[in-house]
């Protein structure tokens, strides 16, 4: 197997550094063998090479590089963000350049509260915190579709236009179903989030999409549907209803955040960029938190269940039974790991980012 690493900046190749520990390790003990290449990309980079802080300059990424990733298993990202750089440069220039040319069409979010792990739930513990988010990753607003008119006089238009095609839904749903069937639930229930009491025209091709392609392909499967807004409220009342939710890229982009606050924030929540058939990009979901850089107090166990996502999900659409069951390893060892914790909050965790990687080796290493 071979793996593209992308450190990126602040924390992000602090935390890098563990999830690959943690893979050097379960590697050993089950015997498979990989590559890692490290790839300099950054908002660092970017600036040295001479790219301006205040608008799109130059690339954040080359053609050249972004061909040589298509020759990998994986890819491994630590964070990109840079706090002289202003928004959406960096975003767009790599991380969403990334998903649309790889076609990583699905945004894989699992949304587990480990034991030991605070959530600011009410009487929930880890049986109630245990679903998955299926967010569609290449298509609704995040197209870049519309524009600006009469900018900057009182005439002003803009449009944001939310593409949305028949195609795009439907291989998110099946992803979806195809996910529910094979996960160890009992559930068995898939939920459609969307809004389509408004969005009557996106909404209506989601909703026929999941209910034709279920009742035809996944009968096994119990069919659900929350509008967006109520879905953010079940999640804080009753996350213990959801097993497997799909829904479109912004909405997967905003309930997904309330999602990693109820599992114990950005210290634990990982995701996936996935393209089933192609290269996928594995990525603990907090930020390069520039204040914590260097210091050796940022929480790793986000990256850790990321590498733990790439083995999985590797093993998984290769059919490589040895990685899922690295993958599955590694996450049982953050489960054996995280009640030592104090917390998940950098900097207060009783471990420092080295000590909690670790942790997690010395749980894989003691596993039958
Ligand atoms: C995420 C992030 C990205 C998104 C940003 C950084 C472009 O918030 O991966 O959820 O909106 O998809
Ligand atoms: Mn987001």
């Amino acid at each position: 197997m071979r793996i593209a690493v992308i450190g990126g900046d602040g924390t992000g190749p602090e935390v890098v550094a563990e999830g690959l520990k943690v893979l050097k390790a379960v590697a050993k003990k089950m015997g498979f063998t990989y590559e890692t290449t490290a790839f300099d990309l950054s908002g660092d980079r970017y600036l040295a090479a001479g790219g301006d802080p205040t608008k799109p300059s130059i690339p954040v990424i080359s053609d050249a590089e972004i061909a040589e990733l298509r020759k990998y298993d994986a890819m491994y990202l630590g964070a990109v963000g840079h706090p002289k750089i202003a928004p959406g440069i960096l975003e767009k220039g790599l991380l969403l350049r990334l998903r649309f040319e790889l076609d990583q069409y699905i945004n894989l979010r699992p949304v587990k509260l480990y034991p030991g792990v605070d959530t600011p739930l009410k009487d929930k513990g880890p049986a109630d915190v245990d679903f998955i988010v299926v967010r569609e990753n290449t298509e609704g607003i995040y197209t870049g579709m519309g524009g600006i008119q009469y900018k900057g006089t009182p005439a002003e238009v803009s449009t944001q236009i939310n593409c949305t095609t028949r195609f795009g839904a439907e291989r998110a749903i099946r992803y979806a179903f195809e996910l529910t069937r094979r996960r160890n639930s009992k559930k068995k229930q898939l939920t459609l989030v969307h809004k389509t009491n408004v969005l009557t025209f996106a909404g209506d091709t989601w909703w026929r999409a999941f209910n034709e392609i279920g009742a035809a392909e996944y009968p096994d499967i119990k069919r659900d549907y929350n509008h967006v807004d109520a879905c953010c409220m079940w999640f804080v009342k009753n996350p213990e209803f959801y097993d497997v939710i799909v829904t479109d890229n912004i909405f997967g982009d905003i309930i997904t955040d309330l999602a990693a606050v109820i599992q114990g924030g950005l210290g634990v929540a990982a995701g996936g960029n996935i393209n089933p058939k192609g290269v996928s990009m594995y990525e603990p979901m907090g930020g390069s938190a520039p204040k914590y850089t260097g210091l050796n107090v940022i929480n790793p166990m986000a990256a850790i269940g990321a590498m733990g996502m790439l083995l999985r999900e590797t093993g998984t659409n290769k059919g490589d039974k040895k990685l899922v069951d690295a993958g599955n390893r590694i996450e049982a060892a953050i489960i054996a790991t995280t009640p030592r914790m104090k917390s998940q909050a950098a900097g207060k965790m009783g471990y420092s980012t080295t000590g909690v990687g670790d942790l997690v080796v010395e749980a894989l290493n003691a596993a039958p």
